[in-house]
């Protein structure tokens, strides 16, 4: 049997592209999502644009990647600010030329359902998680339709497909928007080679969960909240920031050249038990 260009053997490979993540910095020290997706990216080869609000956890996860050899820089702006996100990648692109991959990974949300939530507390969370998508996007298409390729990789949660036992309406509402949003992009931009999918993460033990999600469970102590969650998962632990990166550099690879329009769960299991 020959081997072709095409085997299965062909090591996952970034090198030479160009990743924008939107939200690389981290709620608070250790590894959130963005960042362990930042430094996986970098590790397989891909100059890392590491976007934030927040300039010490981005310029944090930059100095990560350079720490080991690998190539990023850090651009600070809100993702949801339409003049801020016209700078960043103009930026970016000076930097680094054209954006190959957006992954989209900012998701805020407060918890609360239609009778508590705050209206301006709604609108915040579909603006930070689903129209900065629509700003980003706007960014990155021309250029990918330009090239005949590009691939855009965007975070929804297990919240956006199933109810996890407490409101929490307006992230729930906006990350099944996400994967609705990402699946009309891979449909209008197939025959452009842009592929877009979406991970769609279980419960995952990053430092946001210490700020955020500890609120959620009864329990008085962090631990407690974390020992909560780990029980709910089939797999009997939370993912960790890794298990998610891992997943989104198979999507940002041409190992997943014929993916394109779905959904990736990295849940431990977690979704199946409500199916
Ligand atoms: N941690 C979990 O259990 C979990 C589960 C499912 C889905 N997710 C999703 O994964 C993604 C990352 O989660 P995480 O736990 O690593 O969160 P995180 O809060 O640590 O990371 C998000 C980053 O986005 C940045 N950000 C937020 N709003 C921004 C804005 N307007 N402009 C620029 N930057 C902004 C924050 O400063 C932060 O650095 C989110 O979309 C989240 O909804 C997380």
């Amino acid at each position: 049997m020959t081997t072709t260009a095409a085997s299965p053997a062909v090591p996952l490979s970034l090198a030479n592209r160009t990743i924008f993540v939107a939200g690389g910095g981290s709620a608070g020290p250790g590894w959130s999502i963005g960042r362990a997706a930042c430094v996986t990216y970098a590790r397989l080869g891909a100059r890392v644009c590491v976007a934030d609000r927040d300039r010490a956890s981005a310029e944090e996860t930059t100095r990560l990647i350079r720490d080991e050899g690998g190539t990023a820089d850090t651009f600070i702006g809100d993702v949801a600010d339409e003049a801020d996100v016209a700078r960043l990648f103009a930026e970016a692109k000076a930097r680094f030329g054209v954006i190959d991959v957006l992954h989209h990974n900012v998701g805020i949300g407060k918890t609360g359902g239609p009778l508590d939530t705050k209206l301006e507390d709604f609108d915040q969370a579909q603006s930070v998680n689903v129209r900065s998508l629509l700003l980003a996007s706007r960014q990155v298409l021309p250029d990918m339709i330009e090239q005949g390729r590009g691939a855009l990789i965007t975070i929804s949660s297990v919240a956006g497909m199933r109810y996890l036992g407490y409101p929490h309406l307006s992230y729930c509402v906006t990350k099944a928007a996400v994967i609705q949003f990402t699946r009309m992009l891979a449909q209008q931009y197939a025959a452009n080679g842009i592929r877009a999918n979406t991970v769609v993460p279980g419960l995952i033990d990053t430092p946001r969960i210490a700020n955020t999600v500890a609120k959620m469970f009864s329990e008085t102590s962090l631990d407690d909240a974390r020992t909560a969650r780990a029980r709910q998962v089939p797999l009997g632990r939370m993912g960790t920031a890794w298990d998610i990166a891992n997943a989104c550099a198979f999507l940002a690879s041409d190992a997943a050249a014929y993916v394109t329009g779905t959904e990736l769960l990295v849940d431990g299991g977690l979704t199946g038990k409500f199916s």
